[in-house]
């Protein structure tokens, strides 16, 4: 049996993630699914993104459902911001944890935040001194840390030096994000290898796979193979938006969460009242979701090895 780590600490995306991709859903019905994860278990939930309006719609009214939300002490409530300007509205929020977003190509970080890679550095380590003047952690995450979708492959190279750069400006933490779904294992490896290379600690780094071309899954078992221990994922597999070539839901939360106790690796999760939420999930966007636990149910058999 492989060394997995004993304890696996997932991080829901969905409300975040998934919900940013999919057709604008009311602040009431966001609080509603975010409420419904708090007593699931779940440790770490990404609530909402301080971005402009204009840019993704879906996720105005952050302000709105960080006050309407019902906190459960142990829950970190996180939130992306993009600049300076949404890490201000995300302390002020009372957000309990800022995910600093950086892409590692250029051409991703132009289309995303409209500036360049080195511009987004350079604001990072405002965004850093505004979380940390709020009392609040900082999470780097790299975007297209596995490909680009205009540029394509990302050297892991470029993606561990820009890691270096962001814990130089005082990052707490690293996620690495598969933006567009071009992950393999190999890849996971690939870029595992030079994060070690570069001195980055394994307890730093934590992956966000999204399933666009199946491999989510076996790039967690890869990574977890590697002693990586913290993963993002989305309820139901939220964000598989049909009219938007390319974007495509995260890792579904109860279809790891249901691979992992199998594999008596721990999450602190109920996976009953997890695949509720995703049924919760589905019925606010109005469509069949990807989950496969949703559909199959929780389990035929258990066997301890
Ligand atoms: N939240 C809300 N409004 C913001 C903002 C933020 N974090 N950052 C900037 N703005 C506002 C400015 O105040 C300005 O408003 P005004 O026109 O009323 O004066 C306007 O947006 C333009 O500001 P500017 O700095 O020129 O931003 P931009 O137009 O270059 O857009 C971003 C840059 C980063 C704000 C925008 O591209 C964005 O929000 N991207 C997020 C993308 C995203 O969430 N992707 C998915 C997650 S990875
Ligand atoms: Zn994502």
């Amino acid at each position: 049996m492989p060394s997995w780590p004993a304890h696996v600490d997932i991080r829901e995306v969905g409300p975040r993630d998934g919900l940013q991709n999919e057709a604008p859903v009311p602040v009431e019905a966001r609080v509603r699914l975010i409420d419904a994860l708090s007593v699931t278990g779940l440790r770490r939930i990404e609530a909402a993104s301080f971005v402009s309006a204009q840019a993704i719609p879906p996720m105005a009214g952050a302000e709105d459902v960080m006050a309407a939300i019902t906190r459960l002490p142990g829950v970190v409530y996180s939130a992306l911001v993009p600049n300076p300007k949404g890490a201000e509205r995300a302390v002020a929020a009372g957000a309990d944890e800022i995910e600093l977003v950086v892409s590692a190509s250029e051409a991703h970080n132009q289309a995303n935040v409209r500036r360049s890679v080195a511009e987004s550095l350079i604001a990072a380590r405002d965004v850093v001194d505004i979380a940390h003047g709020g009392g609040i952690a900082a999470e780097a995450i790299v975007s297209t840390s596995f490909g680009c979708p205009y540029e394509g492959d990302v050297a892991p190279e470029r993606v561990a030096q820009l890691a270096g750069h962001l814990v130089d400006a005082g990052a707490d933490t690293l996620s690495f994000g598969d933006t567009t779904g071009m992950a393999t294992p190999r890849r996971v490896n690939d870029l595992l290898d030079a994060l070690d290379r570069a001195g980055v600690a394994c307890a730093q780094i934590g992956l966000h796979f999204h399933n666009t071309r199946g491999t989510a899954l076996a790039n967690v078992v890869a990574a977890l193979d590697r002693g990586v221990a913290r993963f993002d994922a989305s309820v139901g597999g939220l964000g598989g938006c049909p009219y938007a070539p390319g974007a495509s839901g995260n890792a579904v939360t109860e279809d790891l969460v249901h691979m992992l106790q199998d594999m008596e690796i721990d999450t602190g999760i109920d996976l009953e009242a997890l695949i509720d939420c995703a049924r919760l999930a589905q019925e606010m966007v109005g469509r069949e979701l990807p989950s496969a636990l949703l559909h199959a149910g929780a389990r035929t058999r258990r066997y301890a090895s």
